[in-house]
């Protein structure tokens, strides 16, 4: 198991407070963070990806539990999440505009419980233009949340180095707008 990186440091932070039963790890990938969370967390984990050969590749624990769908179509009832971290998924669902994004986030307000809560993080390479992957700005992470996720803190900044190349994330807390109600 690789060490947390500071995003997901700070993630398990703000997911200790809620004392989550059960956590997404919303475009898991091949779960390279994914067993961090359930051993930091005693949770049970849902890793959700598309990509099926990434699924494959992660590695197998009794406490996740990897399930194949879109992001933005979740097979799951309404409040029965209790938490939700996602890296990297953002990034690559805004490729194709806005629409996506908001599909993204009100499943997460359908899904999550009314005290759940999810960290989200995503490029924030704000003056490249050369990444395969859209860099959101502040302005368009709370247009895409409007209606659906309260933004409640931009938690911060990291820079990732990938293939070489400095690449900055920042990460935010958000809560679903039941929570709210
Ligand atoms: C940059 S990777 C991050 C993987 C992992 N979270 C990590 O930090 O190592 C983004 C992941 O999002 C997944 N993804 C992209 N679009 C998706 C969608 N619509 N539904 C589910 N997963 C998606 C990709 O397959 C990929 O594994």
């Amino acid at each position: 198991m690789t060490s947390p990186t500071r995003i997901l440091t700070r993630g398990l932070a703000v997911f200790k407070k809620h004392k989550p039963r059960i956590l997404l790890d919303l475009g898991c990938g091949v779960g390279s963070e994914t067993p961090i969370l359930a051993a930091s967390l005693g949770a049970r984990i849902v890793a959700v990806d598309h990509d099926a050969a990434a699924l494959a590749a992660a590695p197998p624990n009794p406490n996740i539990f990897y399930v194949r769908a879109d992001a933005t179509q979740l097979p799951f009832g309404e409040s029965t999440i209790d938490a939700c971290y996602s890296f990297g998924l953002l990034q690559e669902l805004g490729q194709n505009g806005d629409a996506p994004l908001r599909l993204l986030t009100r499943e997460l307000d359908r899904v999550l419980e009314k005290s759940g809560v999810a960290i989200l993080g995503t490029i924030a390479n704000f003056r490249s233009t050369s990444s395969a992957y859209r860099s959101l700005t502040g302005a368009e992470v709370s247009k895409v949340l409007r209606g659906h996720m309260v933004l409640q803190e931009l938690i911060g900044l990291m820079d990732i180095d990938i293939n070489g190349q400095q690449t900055r994330y920042w990460y935010i807390s958000a809560t679903p707008t039941k929570h709210t109600e």
